[in-house]
Protein backbone atom coordinates (compact mmCIF):
# COMPACT_ATOMS: atom_id res chain seq x y z
CA UNK A 1 0.00 0.00 0.00
CA UNK A 2 1.57 3.24 -0.84
CA UNK A 3 2.04 6.00 1.95
CA UNK A 4 -0.91 8.39 2.38
CA UNK A 5 -0.01 11.23 4.19
CA UNK A 6 -3.52 11.60 6.19
CA UNK A 7 -2.72 15.65 7.33
CA UNK A 8 -2.04 16.21 3.46
CA UNK A 9 -5.79 14.96 2.43
CA UNK A 10 -7.37 16.93 5.36
CA UNK A 11 -5.82 20.26 4.53
CA UNK A 12 -6.77 20.17 0.73
CA UNK A 13 -10.18 19.33 1.79
CA UNK A 14 -10.30 23.02 3.51
CA UNK A 15 -10.69 24.71 0.62
CA UNK A 16 -13.70 22.97 -1.22
CA UNK A 17 -15.03 23.19 2.34
CA UNK A 18 -14.50 26.66 2.54
CA UNK A 19 -16.55 27.40 -0.55
CA UNK A 20 -19.09 25.33 0.23
CA UNK A 21 -19.27 27.68 3.50
CA UNK A 22 -19.41 30.63 1.29
CA UNK A 23 -22.31 29.24 -0.75
CA UNK A 24 -24.50 28.57 2.63
CA UNK A 25 -26.26 32.09 1.97
CA UNK A 26 -29.48 33.31 1.17
CA UNK A 27 -32.69 30.78 1.25
CA UNK A 28 -29.34 28.10 2.24
CA UNK A 29 -28.39 29.49 5.82
CA UNK A 30 -31.42 28.56 7.00
CA UNK A 31 -32.97 24.97 6.33
CA UNK A 32 -35.36 24.83 9.35
CA UNK A 33 -38.33 25.94 6.25
CA UNK A 34 -37.85 22.58 5.21
CA UNK A 35 -38.68 20.79 8.74
CA UNK A 36 -41.35 22.78 8.81
CA UNK A 37 -42.76 21.77 5.06
CA UNK A 38 -41.97 18.08 6.68
CA UNK A 39 -44.34 18.66 10.03
CA UNK A 40 -46.65 19.77 7.54
CA UNK A 41 -46.82 16.96 5.42
CA UNK A 42 -46.74 14.55 8.25
CA UNK A 43 -49.63 16.53 9.48
CA UNK A 44 -51.51 16.26 6.38
CA UNK A 45 -52.08 20.77 6.82
CA UNK A 46 -52.31 21.91 3.43
CA UNK A 47 -50.07 24.39 1.80
CA UNK A 48 -48.55 25.78 -1.08
CA UNK A 49 -44.97 24.94 -2.22
CA UNK A 50 -44.93 28.52 -3.49
CA UNK A 51 -44.74 29.90 -0.34
CA UNK A 52 -40.94 28.24 0.27
CA UNK A 53 -38.16 29.40 -1.64
CA UNK A 54 -37.60 28.44 -5.01
CA UNK A 55 -34.95 26.22 -4.49
CA UNK A 56 -36.82 24.22 -0.96
CA UNK A 57 -39.88 23.49 -3.34
CA UNK A 58 -38.04 20.37 -5.58
CA UNK A 59 -37.67 18.88 -1.85
CA UNK A 60 -40.55 19.52 -0.77
CA UNK A 61 -42.33 18.27 -3.60
CA UNK A 62 -40.80 14.46 -3.17
CA UNK A 63 -41.82 14.47 0.58
CA UNK A 64 -45.07 15.31 -0.85
CA UNK A 65 -44.83 12.36 -3.28
CA UNK A 66 -43.02 9.98 -0.69
CA UNK A 67 -46.28 10.30 1.73
CA UNK A 68 -48.61 9.71 -1.23
CA UNK A 69 -46.92 6.80 -2.71
CA UNK A 70 -46.31 5.00 0.46
CA UNK A 71 -49.87 5.42 1.86
CA UNK A 72 -51.26 3.84 -1.59
CA UNK A 73 -49.31 0.95 -2.61
CA UNK A 74 -45.58 1.68 -2.03
CA UNK A 75 -42.20 3.27 -3.25
CA UNK A 76 -41.14 2.20 -6.41
CA UNK A 77 -38.11 3.93 -8.28
CA UNK A 78 -39.02 2.98 -11.17
CA UNK A 79 -42.51 4.73 -11.34
CA UNK A 80 -42.03 7.64 -14.37
CA UNK A 81 -44.07 9.83 -11.22
CA UNK A 82 -41.00 9.08 -8.72
CA UNK A 83 -38.50 9.23 -11.37
CA UNK A 84 -39.80 12.82 -12.51
CA UNK A 85 -39.92 14.03 -8.59
CA UNK A 86 -36.11 12.44 -8.13
CA UNK A 87 -35.06 14.05 -11.44
CA UNK A 88 -36.48 17.73 -10.46
CA UNK A 89 -34.66 16.77 -6.95
CA UNK A 90 -31.33 15.76 -8.53
CA UNK A 91 -30.86 18.67 -11.10
CA UNK A 92 -32.35 20.83 -8.35
CA UNK A 93 -29.70 23.83 -7.32
CA UNK A 94 -29.28 22.28 -3.82
CA UNK A 95 -28.07 18.53 -5.10
CA UNK A 96 -26.00 20.42 -7.94
CA UNK A 97 -24.64 22.45 -5.05
CA UNK A 98 -24.08 19.36 -2.72
CA UNK A 99 -22.02 17.35 -6.23
CA UNK A 100 -20.08 20.44 -6.80
CA UNK A 101 -18.75 20.58 -3.92
CA UNK A 102 -18.18 16.83 -3.66
CA UNK A 103 -16.68 17.00 -7.49
CA UNK A 104 -14.02 19.56 -5.95
CA UNK A 105 -13.46 17.40 -3.06
CA UNK A 106 -12.33 14.65 -4.76
CA UNK A 107 -10.42 16.77 -7.39
CA UNK A 108 -8.50 18.62 -4.17
CA UNK A 109 -8.06 14.92 -2.51
CA UNK A 110 -6.30 13.28 -5.93
CA UNK A 111 -3.64 16.45 -5.99
CA UNK A 112 -3.12 15.36 -1.82
CA UNK A 113 -2.15 11.98 -2.58
CA UNK A 114 -0.69 9.25 -4.95
CA UNK A 115 -4.68 7.66 -5.94
CA UNK A 116 -4.71 5.08 -8.69
CA UNK A 117 -8.21 4.13 -8.52
CA UNK A 118 -11.21 6.45 -7.97
CA UNK A 119 -14.29 4.41 -6.85
CA UNK A 120 -17.82 6.16 -7.26
CA UNK A 121 -20.17 3.75 -5.17
CA UNK A 122 -24.12 4.41 -5.13
CA UNK A 123 -23.42 6.09 -8.63
CA UNK A 124 -27.24 5.23 -9.56
CA UNK A 125 -28.17 7.47 -12.65
CA UNK A 126 -24.68 9.26 -12.72
CA UNK A 127 -25.53 12.79 -11.23
CA UNK A 128 -22.08 12.98 -10.16
CA UNK A 129 -20.16 11.25 -12.46
CA UNK A 130 -21.40 13.58 -15.42
CA UNK A 131 -19.96 16.19 -13.29
CA UNK A 132 -16.39 13.89 -12.06
CA UNK A 133 -15.69 12.95 -15.62
CA UNK A 134 -14.69 16.73 -16.93
CA UNK A 135 -13.28 17.74 -13.70
CA UNK A 136 -11.21 15.15 -13.65
CA UNK A 137 -9.74 15.69 -17.34
CA UNK A 138 -9.63 19.25 -16.88
CA UNK A 139 -7.71 18.61 -13.50
CA UNK A 140 -4.95 16.04 -15.43
CA UNK A 141 -6.03 12.94 -14.04
CA UNK A 142 -7.13 11.15 -16.78
CA UNK A 143 -4.58 7.87 -15.77
CA UNK A 144 -6.51 7.96 -12.45
CA UNK A 145 -8.49 4.67 -12.68
CA UNK A 146 -12.75 5.81 -12.38
CA UNK A 147 -15.13 2.77 -11.65
CA UNK A 148 -18.28 3.25 -10.74
CA UNK A 149 -20.63 0.72 -9.20
CA UNK A 150 -24.60 0.85 -7.82
CA UNK A 151 -26.90 -2.32 -6.84
CA UNK A 152 -28.32 -1.75 -9.77
CA UNK A 153 -27.83 -3.85 -13.05
CA UNK A 154 -28.48 -0.22 -14.79
CA UNK A 155 -24.70 0.92 -13.69
CA UNK A 156 -23.30 -0.89 -16.83
CA UNK A 157 -25.41 1.24 -19.73
CA UNK A 158 -24.61 4.31 -17.68
CA UNK A 159 -20.50 3.42 -17.84
CA UNK A 160 -20.72 2.30 -21.39
CA UNK A 161 -22.38 6.31 -21.68
CA UNK A 162 -20.16 7.94 -20.20
CA UNK A 163 -17.00 6.07 -22.01
CA UNK A 164 -18.42 7.18 -25.30
CA UNK A 165 -18.52 10.75 -24.14
CA UNK A 166 -15.01 10.32 -22.29
CA UNK A 167 -12.70 8.33 -24.05
CA UNK A 168 -10.07 10.14 -22.27
CA UNK A 169 -11.02 8.51 -19.20
CA UNK A 170 -10.48 4.72 -17.87
CA UNK A 171 -13.95 3.89 -16.75
CA UNK A 172 -15.08 0.68 -15.16
CA UNK A 173 -18.01 -0.70 -13.51
CA UNK A 174 -19.01 -3.13 -11.29
CA UNK A 175 -23.14 -3.98 -10.03
CA UNK A 176 -22.37 -4.45 -6.22
CA UNK A 177 -24.77 -4.25 -3.51
CA UNK A 178 -22.55 -2.56 -0.51
CA UNK A 179 -24.77 -5.21 2.20
CA UNK A 180 -22.05 -7.52 1.06
CA UNK A 181 -17.94 -7.88 0.76
CA UNK A 182 -16.77 -6.46 -2.57
CA UNK A 183 -16.72 -8.80 -5.59
CA UNK A 184 -14.04 -10.33 -6.83
CA UNK A 185 -14.85 -8.60 -10.13
CA UNK A 186 -14.44 -5.11 -8.49
CA UNK A 187 -11.63 -6.14 -6.95
CA UNK A 188 -9.94 -6.90 -10.26
CA UNK A 189 -10.24 -3.36 -11.48
CA UNK A 190 -8.32 -1.60 -8.40
CA UNK A 191 -4.88 -0.46 -8.47
CA UNK A 192 -4.07 0.70 -5.04
CA UNK A 193 -4.18 3.28 -3.41
CA UNK A 194 -7.84 3.66 -3.84
CA UNK A 195 -10.32 6.48 -2.81
CA UNK A 196 -13.85 5.30 -2.27
CA UNK A 197 -16.75 7.88 -2.29
CA UNK A 198 -20.18 7.62 -2.29
CA UNK A 199 -23.49 10.63 -2.01
CA UNK A 200 -26.76 9.36 -0.51
CA UNK A 201 -26.52 5.53 -0.96
CA UNK A 202 -25.46 4.43 2.55
CA UNK A 203 -28.82 5.63 4.10
CA UNK A 204 -30.38 2.85 1.96
CA UNK A 205 -27.27 0.04 3.28
CA UNK A 206 -26.79 1.05 6.95
CA UNK A 207 -24.18 1.80 8.93
CA UNK A 208 -23.18 -1.77 8.57
CA UNK A 209 -22.23 -1.18 4.73
CA UNK A 210 -19.00 0.64 6.64
CA UNK A 211 -16.79 -1.98 6.66
CA UNK A 212 -17.66 -3.02 3.24
CA UNK A 213 -16.58 0.00 1.49
CA UNK A 214 -13.57 0.17 3.93
CA UNK A 215 -12.50 -3.55 2.74
CA UNK A 216 -11.19 -1.61 -0.52
CA UNK A 217 -10.34 2.03 1.02
CA UNK A 218 -7.19 3.80 1.84
CA UNK A 219 -9.33 6.93 1.65
CA UNK A 220 -13.38 7.25 2.03
CA UNK A 221 -15.48 10.02 1.45
CA UNK A 222 -19.40 9.78 2.75
CA UNK A 223 -21.59 12.21 1.49
CA UNK A 224 -24.64 11.38 4.26
CA UNK A 225 -26.33 13.52 6.23
CA UNK A 226 -25.36 12.16 9.66
CA UNK A 227 -27.59 12.88 12.36
CA UNK A 228 -25.11 14.96 14.95
CA UNK A 229 -27.80 14.32 18.51
CA UNK A 230 -29.66 10.94 17.27
CA UNK A 231 -33.20 12.87 17.35
CA UNK A 232 -35.08 12.03 13.97
CA UNK A 233 -36.60 15.26 12.19
CA UNK A 234 -39.44 15.01 10.51
CA UNK A 235 -38.11 14.25 7.07
CA UNK A 236 -36.22 11.46 8.61
CA UNK A 237 -39.38 10.40 9.32
CA UNK A 238 -40.98 10.84 6.12
CA UNK A 239 -37.58 9.56 3.73
CA UNK A 240 -37.78 6.77 6.41
CA UNK A 241 -41.17 5.33 4.38
CA UNK A 242 -38.65 4.45 1.75
CA UNK A 243 -36.27 2.26 3.75
CA UNK A 244 -33.67 5.00 4.10
CA UNK A 245 -31.94 4.36 7.37
CA UNK A 246 -31.68 7.25 9.91
CA UNK A 247 -27.44 7.22 10.15
CA UNK A 248 -26.19 8.67 13.23
CA UNK A 249 -22.52 10.27 13.43
CA UNK A 250 -21.24 8.60 16.53
CA UNK A 251 -22.17 5.22 15.20
CA UNK A 252 -20.71 5.98 11.96
CA UNK A 253 -17.71 6.93 13.49
CA UNK A 254 -17.33 3.76 15.64
CA UNK A 255 -17.54 1.77 12.42
CA UNK A 256 -15.04 3.90 10.79
CA UNK A 257 -12.67 4.17 13.82
CA UNK A 258 -12.70 -0.33 13.35
CA UNK A 259 -11.19 0.10 9.73
CA UNK A 260 -9.51 3.55 9.43
CA UNK A 261 -6.86 5.24 11.58
CA UNK A 262 -8.17 8.72 10.96
CA UNK A 263 -11.91 10.06 10.65
CA UNK A 264 -12.54 13.42 10.39
CA UNK A 265 -15.95 16.06 9.91
CA UNK A 266 -15.19 18.07 6.96
CA UNK A 267 -17.81 20.28 7.46
CA UNK A 268 -18.16 21.72 10.88
CA UNK A 269 -18.24 25.23 9.72
CA UNK A 270 -21.17 24.94 7.85
CA UNK A 271 -22.26 22.99 10.74
CA UNK A 272 -21.57 25.82 12.82
CA UNK A 273 -23.20 28.38 10.27
CA UNK A 274 -26.21 26.95 9.69
CA UNK A 275 -27.04 25.40 13.06
CA UNK A 276 -27.54 22.22 11.22
CA UNK A 277 -28.23 18.80 13.02
CA UNK A 278 -26.51 17.13 10.90
CA UNK A 279 -23.01 16.89 9.05
CA UNK A 280 -22.54 15.66 5.75
CA UNK A 281 -19.16 15.42 4.71
CA UNK A 282 -16.89 12.92 6.45
CA UNK A 283 -13.70 12.11 5.58
CA UNK A 284 -11.84 8.38 7.10
CA UNK A 285 -8.43 7.39 6.42
CA UNK A 286 -6.23 4.37 6.30
C1 LIG B 1 -30.56 8.55 -3.94
S1 LIG B 1 -29.72 7.59 -5.14
C2 LIG B 1 -28.18 8.49 -5.23
C3 LIG B 1 -27.49 8.33 -6.55
C4 LIG B 1 -26.19 9.12 -6.70
N1 LIG B 1 -25.22 8.75 -5.70
C5 LIG B 1 -26.48 10.61 -6.62
O1 LIG B 1 -26.06 11.23 -5.63
O2 LIG B 1 -27.12 11.14 -7.54
C6 LIG B 1 -29.24 6.11 -4.22
C7 LIG B 1 -28.49 5.09 -5.05
O3 LIG B 1 -28.00 4.08 -4.15
C8 LIG B 1 -28.20 2.83 -4.75
N2 LIG B 1 -28.28 1.83 -3.66
C9 LIG B 1 -29.24 1.70 -2.74
N3 LIG B 1 -28.94 0.69 -1.89
C10 LIG B 1 -27.74 0.19 -2.30
C11 LIG B 1 -26.91 -0.87 -1.85
N4 LIG B 1 -27.26 -1.61 -0.80
N5 LIG B 1 -25.75 -1.11 -2.51
C12 LIG B 1 -25.41 -0.36 -3.57
N6 LIG B 1 -26.16 0.65 -4.07
C13 LIG B 1 -27.32 0.92 -3.44
C14 LIG B 1 -29.50 2.95 -5.51
O4 LIG B 1 -29.59 1.98 -6.53
C15 LIG B 1 -29.36 4.37 -6.07
O5 LIG B 1 -28.71 4.38 -7.32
Amino acid sequence: MSYIDSEKIIAATERPMARYLESMKGDLEDWMPLEHAAQMLLAGTAFNETDFAADFRPIIAMMRLILEKSASGGWNWADPDVQKVFCDVASGAVYMMYADVLVDMVIEILKAAPIRTVVEVGAGSGFVTGRLCPALLAAGFGDVRLVITDMLESIHPVADSFRSRFPGLSIDACRWNIQTGPPQELQAMLAAPVFVFERFCLPYAGCGAIGNLAAISDVLLLVDDLSLSGRKASFDHIYGRIGTQFLVLEEAFRHLAACFSRTHTCDSAVIEKIHSPVSTFTLAIK
